[in-house]
């Protein structure tokens, strides 16, 4: 049998570290990596070939690769974003634009749709104030598209390249016989929890980054409010999501761009999660106005009844099983 040719960039970030396992764990795939770093242990030996580098500046090479999927995860999160928000332009839309347009030539040359799918964001929502975020319920896809964030902007800009690569690109769709266009698919993920790795540069660190500290019998600082509460998700699930979405037939997306949800917790809830599991945790709120300002934006809850009806979507882990069946049991593993 033939193998389903894969890239996935950012490979050695938490979704890429876990989607790498996945697609072995499938198996029937040939697939090749990229980051900046050397590919971790847990994955170097699932990967056919690790190209290591900045992406703007190694993209050409990916014109020769006969890619049947592209995962593009590589990215700047939404705190690092804000360091240096020129920075994270450059490399999550012109990287993104630089991948599109290979997907999108090897689709024309090749006659085949290739697939791009795309991790987006609940950061691609923003709201004025909590007043509204509180207000405002389980947000819909086109609902409260007013990113506060370079990262939010990034992401909502790249789904719509997404759409245009995929369908209006030079305005070919217009001729008579247009070519085969690359095959666009996002998602927009809540704030993902891995047992297995610690994220960086992100606002919505504080529920895995807390949780691990609990474990470890490390103090932990939380950088918002007790109160604050958005959409959180197993890492599992997102990358089953991906999966899922891959593996969907076309004619039933009717969209370009899906929500996908689990449960929502507040960092009070994270708390006593974390205390009920090591009751000698030390967790302290101590709110970071900058970081406290970017999660206040984003939704509490996200509605994912496209994606269900559309591609069959549906969490494996609500919160209770979140805790008791993934990342407890997992963590006391690691760490104990
Ligand atoms: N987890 C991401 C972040 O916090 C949001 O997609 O930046």
């Amino acid at each position: 049998m033939t193998e389903t040719q894969v890239l996935v960039t950012g490979a050695c970030g938490e979704i890429g570290q876990a989607l790498v396992q996945g697609l072995a764990r499938r198996g029937g795939y040939r697939i090749v990596t990229a980051d900046l770093a050397p590919l971790p242990d847990t994955i170097s030996s699932l990967v056919s070939e690790h190209v290591r580098g900045d992406l703007l500046n190694k993209f050409k090479i990916f014109y020769d690769y006969d890619f049947d999927v592209v995962f593009h995860l590589a990215a700047s999160l939404s705190s690092k974003a804000e360091e240096s928000p020129e920075m994270a332009h450059r490399i999550n839309v012109e990287g993104t634009m630089q991948m599109l347009a290979m997907a999108a030539y090897r689709s024309e040359k090749y006659n085949k749709h290739v697939k791009f799918l795309f991790p987006s964001s609940l950061a691609a929502y923003g709201f004025r104030d909590l007043a509204e975020k509180t207000g405002a319920g389980r947000v819909k896809e086109n609902e409260w598209n007013a990113p506060q964030t370079m990262y939010g902007c990034n992401k909502l800009y790249c789904e719509k390249l997404g759409v245009y690569y995929s369908r209006f690109l030079g305005q070919r769709h217009l001729e008579p016989n247009p070519p085969a266009m690359l095959d666009f698919r996002a998602i927009r993920f809540p704030g993902l929890v891995s047992a297995f790795t610690v994220p960086s540069g992100g606002t919505s660190d504080y529920g895995p980054e807390m949780l691990h500290a609990a474990a470890q019998g490390r103090p932990y600082a939380c950088f918002v409010r007790e109160d604050t509460k958005i959409s959180f998700m197993a890492m599992p699930d997102a990358v089953r999501s991906l999966l899922l979405l891959m593996d969907a037939p076309r004619e039933g997306l009717t969209c370009p761009v899906y929500n996908i949800a689990a449960f929502s917790l507040t960092a009070g809830e994270f708390r006593e999660w974390a205390l009920k599991a090591f009751p000698g945790a030390q967790i302290t709120f101590e709110p970071n106005i900058r970081r406290q300002g970017i999660v206040d934006s984003w939704p509490e809850a996200l509605d994912d009844s496209k994606a269900r009806v559309e591609w069959g979507w549906k969490p494996d882990y609500d919160v209770d099983r979140f805790f008791n069946e993934y990342f407890l049991p997992e963590i006391r593993k690691r760490y104990q």
